[in-house]
């Protein structure tokens, strides 16, 4: 079965930005269903299960304020093997290296002291996917 969903997130950056509608147009470009959307603000709780593999890491509490500092839109989106088809259209983690063509290789900006700031969330794997959807919708 290759129809799958996954939790796309437009962080903080891409919403104050205004890339909110770019980002939105690359994935029903690539033929993605958008099922459901909606801006959140979110508190410390839904973050702290949101990144909970991420505990105790030096960049999780930056991570957290971050993810605090604005609302960021959460996009429920189906569509044929989408979580990995996603996460390639988002491009590698930091924006600097990203792939041209991706995201955050086209539409992110160097890192320097905000390193949390790459635009978009996709989740990784199937698992992650159903227990993300669950705390954002
Ligand atoms: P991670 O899940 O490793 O990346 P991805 O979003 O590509 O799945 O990390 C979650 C977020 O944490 C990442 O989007 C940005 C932030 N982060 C940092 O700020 N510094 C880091 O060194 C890493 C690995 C991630
Ligand atoms: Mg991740």
């Amino acid at each position: 079965m290759a129809t799958e969903e996954t939790l796309v997130l437009v962080k903080p950056d891409g919403v104050a930005r205004g890339l909110t509608g770019a980002i939105l147009a690359r994935i029903e470009s690539k033929g993605y269903a958008l099922v459901d959307l909606r801006l959140v603000e979110p508190d410390r709780e839904r973050l702290e299960r949101h990144y909970a593999e991420h505990a105790g890491k030096p960049f999780y509490e930056p991570l957290l304020e971050f993810m605090m500092s604005g609302p960021s839109v959460a996009i429920r989106v189906a569509g044929n093997r989408v979580i990995e088809g996603f996460r390639s259209l988002a491009g590698t983690t930091d924006p600097t290296t990203a792939a041209p063509g991706t995201i955050r290789g086209d539409l992110g900006r160097d890192w320097g002291l905000k390193v949390q700031q790459n635009l978009v969330h996709g989740s990784d794997s199937p698992e992650s996917a159903a227990r993300e959807l669950a705390i954002w919708f």
